[in-house]
């Protein structure tokens, strides 16, 4: 705990002698209107009806509340949605982490058939162009207000870059140094996290903002035994397919399983998942990459149990240690 306050300190020292350049920061913030006001418009979806906050709700911490997402005309996705609200923590891209480019990522939602199901950009580019209120922020933004798909990335990404201002609780009693902003119920989880449960080794605790992820893959067993007997024809799908990576993954839950090998194509990564970021935790339900696991308290318990049986050495702790636990994970919420 010192180590990270006087870390912080740093930190925050080394932010305020940054230098300020206004002009850059007004651009970005025209950028970022031009990407909010894309990012809520339901008549970029094909059925007129859904847009990104459909499946990343401002309301539900940038997530959707579902088990997995529902795109156009109420098609089913084969993923949970992600919160948008620690992006910056990754490396990669999606759960299986096949992208690395977030400006090519904002754009896949466009064209995917189970999200908002365009054939190809042009229709998307159309209708912004003769929306009088689109054309005008693009125009305050980029110069003109006939966007391209660069000029609609880099919106969409200026926008999500203002997702991550807000601050949780447990950060700002590191940034004031004033742990009385934490009860001790979470101070003790805090200590089981980084201690005997042994959660941090992959979901790191970051020295600013808490538990965040390592960014790499590690398997989970959440949902793989429905897929176990059938392997081969599962990844025979992936190495022959046509279609889009992205669109098979959303459209066939059995592939969607295979995880990170989507991405490398090495048996190892078979059912592996990139570690997601806690932050927000408590407003994200359901949890894991298939939203199979309702609750925090369950996601809890089947990481304990999962975690313990890949080390060979079972993680007990105790009902009273598991609800520390949990108050820690709640404290990570941005209010
Ligand atoms: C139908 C629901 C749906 C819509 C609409 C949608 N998304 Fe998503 N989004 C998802 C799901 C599900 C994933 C995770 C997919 C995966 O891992 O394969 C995701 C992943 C992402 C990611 C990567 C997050 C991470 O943690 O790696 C970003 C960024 C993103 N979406 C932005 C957008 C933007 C911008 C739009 C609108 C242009 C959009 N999404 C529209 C459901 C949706
Ligand atoms: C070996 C690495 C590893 C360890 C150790 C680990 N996790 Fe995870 N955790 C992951 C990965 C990977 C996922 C995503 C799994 C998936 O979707 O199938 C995950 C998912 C989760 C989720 C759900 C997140 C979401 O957005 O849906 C929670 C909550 C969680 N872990 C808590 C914990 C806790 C508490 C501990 C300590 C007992 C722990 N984890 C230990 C790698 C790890």
């Amino acid at each position: 705990m010192r180590i990270h306050l006087i870390l912080i300190a740093t930190a925050m020292l080394a932010a305020c002698s940054d230098s300020h350049d206004e002009s850059a920061d007004a651009k970005h913030s025209a950028r970022a209107e031009a990407g909010a006001a894309l990012f809520s418009d339901p008549r970029l979806g094909t059925d007129g009806a859904t847009s990104c906050a459909s499946c990343h709700s401002p309301d539900q911490a940038f997530a959707d509340g579902r088990r997995v997402s529902v795109g156009v005309d109420g098609l089913e996705g084969a993923r949970n949605a992600p919160s948008l609200l620690d992006l910056g923590a990754f490396d990669s891209f999606f759960w299986d982490g096949r992208e690395h480019d977030l400006p090519k990522v904002v754009l896949q939602a466009f064209t995917n058939p189970r999200e908002l199901g365009h054939g190809d950009m042009q229709p998307v580019l159309d209708t912004i162009r003769a929306d009088p209120g689109h054309s005008r922020r693009f125009k305050a933004a980029f110069g003109h207000g006939t966007p391209d798909h660069d000029d609609v990335a880099q919106a969409l990404v200026a926008f999500l870059d203002t997702l991550e201002r807000g601050e949780t609780r447990y950060e700002r009693a590191l940034h004031t140094r004033n742990l009385s902003l934490l009860s001790e119920d979470e101070i003790a989880g805090l200590a089981l996290f980084e201690g005997k449960a042994e959660c941090s080794s992959c979901h790191v605790t970051d020295a600013e903002r808490g538990p965040s992820t390592d960014n790499r893959f590690h398997h989970t067993g959440i949902g793989f035994e429905r897929v176990a007997g059938q392997i081969a024809p599962l990844t025979e799908r992936i190495t022959r397919t046509g279609t889009p990576i992205g669109h098979l993954i959303l459209e066939d839950p059995d592939v969607a399983e295979l995880g990170r090998y989507a991405a490398t194509r090495r048996a190892v990564d078979i059912g592996a998942f990139r570690t997601p970021t806690l932050r927000n935790i408590g407003n994200t339900a359901p949890y894991m990459h298939d939203g199979s696991i309702e609750t925090l308290e369950d996601a809890i318990e089947r990481e304990l149990y999962y975690r313990g049986i890949a080390r060979g050495r079972p993680i007990q702790l105790t009902a009273v240690e598991q609800r520390q636990l949990a108050a820690f994970l709640r404290s990570l919420d941005i209010e």
